[in-house]
């Protein structure tokens, strides 16, 4: 007998107010969730559900709400160290470009991240993933950036792979060496580029440690053009790219972004309304990162309206990192969306599920309850969506459950 007629691989979930999260379908009010082999093959009313008499194992859920396992699509939750100090610095009156022009900001965490070696970053890393994970997660993507060497670049890569083999989720990685310049090529941002970002990511694409291509892009960091030569280089390794875009000033990263058909664009905050019509003509998803606005207390918003009006889909992320967004809670991620940028329950929601699979190329495999996805899901003890969104610092979540396995 193969596996597809095994019962004992088959399992299903009952009793539960169900979100599915396929857009424009609301909760249904007794759902039922049956997976064989860690797939869903059924998600929908108990009355039209299959009998579940020969099901292995069926689990009452009670009532609760089950929404698809929630998704951060843009984390650098792999670091060495912490920027407690720079906080006190911005209570002081300092603002995040004075602190990085003085040799703080990214490059801080850079000489932290470059004295410890994988098992370290994944020991220092792992606390954040747990906190995440607590709120029902099933995938996470994560970043490198911090070592800005080639070697350092590789490690971050690997220590994010290897925490997939430390904890029951999905890990996507993104090669982010062109996130700073590191102080050893000060003035040779060229040198750089050609010397450390280019070959990181060959040997990273070798190693199979990249799934996406990301960049910052912004006055301190890289401009448009100097980020077109690294999505050259992705366009030729037949890797996706996503950026950080437009977070401190309109700097054009948006555009090249969507011109070369990006997973998604990211923060956001200074676009204009060309932007949001070039995310929409490029189907990349727009990313926001309101963690980093109130940690930075930004006082431009993104132009949600802008971006609903042209139809970009959006998601919302963390951005855990030491510096800008010191955030290991979606779920607070959410309400600041909401509170802050005007969002509603609903896009929260298809926020950190759905579009924030797009933003990872993963909306085959994830981010709705459908049949032929993978049985992430989060249950909650909640009657309703809005409920997840609206608190601030309480987490609902009753069980994770990840391809089917239930945590
Ligand atoms: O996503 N924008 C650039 N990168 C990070 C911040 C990095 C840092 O300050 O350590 C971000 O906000
Ligand atoms: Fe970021």
């Amino acid at each position: 007998m193969t596996d597809f007629f095994n019962p004992t691989s088959t399992k299903a979930w009952k009793d539960c107010r169900l979100l599915t999260g396929v857009a424009g379908q609301n909760v249904i009010p007794d759902g039922v969730i049956v997976a064989q082999n860690g797939r869903i093959t059924y998600a929908g009313s108990a009355d039209d559900a299959p009998a579940l008499d020969g099901v292995a194992e069926v689990f009452d859920l009670d009532g609760c709400l089950v929404t698809p396992g929630l998704i951060d699509c843009h984390t650098h939750t792999v670091h060495g160290g912490h920027r407690a100090r720079e906080f006190e610095m911005r209570l002081d009156g300092a603002n995040y470009v004075e602190i990085a022009q003085a040799g703080g900001g990214i490059m801080s965490t850079v000489r932290a991240t470059r004295e410890l070696s994988v098992d370290q970053l994944i020991a220092q890393a792992l606390p954040r993933l747990d906190a995440l994970l607590a709120e029902g997660i099933t995938t996470v993507e994560i970043k490198s950036g911090y070592g800005l060497t080639i070697e350092t670049e590789l490690d971050m890569l690997r220590a994010a792979r290897r925490l997939a083999t430390h904890r029951d989720v999905r890990i996507v990685t993104s090669f982010l060496a062109a996130h700073a310049v590191p102080e050893e090529f000060c003035g040779r941002k060229q040198d750089y580029l050609a010397d450390v970002v280019l070959p990181a990511l060959d040997q990273a694409h070798a190693e199979g440690l990249v799934d996406a291509v990301d960049g910052f892009c912004e006055g301190i960091a890289f401009t448009a053009d100097e980020m077109a030569q690294v999505f050259d280089r992705a366009a030729a390794l037949g890797l996706p790219v996503k950026l950080h875009a437009e977070q401190l000033s309109q700097s054009g990263g948006t555009k090249l972004a969507a011109s070369r058909g990006a997973l998604s664009a990211d923060h956001l905050e200074y676009i204009e309304d060309a932007d949001a019509a070039a995310l929409a003509a490029s189907g990349s998803v727009a990313v926001m990162l309101p963690g980093a606005f109130y940690a930075i207390r930004e006082t431009r918003k993104p132009d949600i309206d802008a971006l609903r009006r042209h139809g970009v889909a959006m998601a919302i992320a963390t951005d855990c990192n030491p510096g800008t967004s010191p955030l290991t809670s979606l779920l607070l991620g959410m309400n600041m969306a909401a509170t802050l940028f005007g969002m509603t329950v609903s896009e929260c929601l298809a926020a950190v599920t759905l579009n924030a699979a797009k933003a990872l190329g993963l909306e085959a495999e994830t981010g709705t309850i459908e049949a032929g996805k993978s049985a992430d899901l989060a249950v909650w003890n909640c009657e309703t969506p809005a409920e997840l969104v609206y608190r601030m610092g309480f987490n609902p979540l009753e069980r994770r459950i990840f391809k089917g396995k239930t945590l």
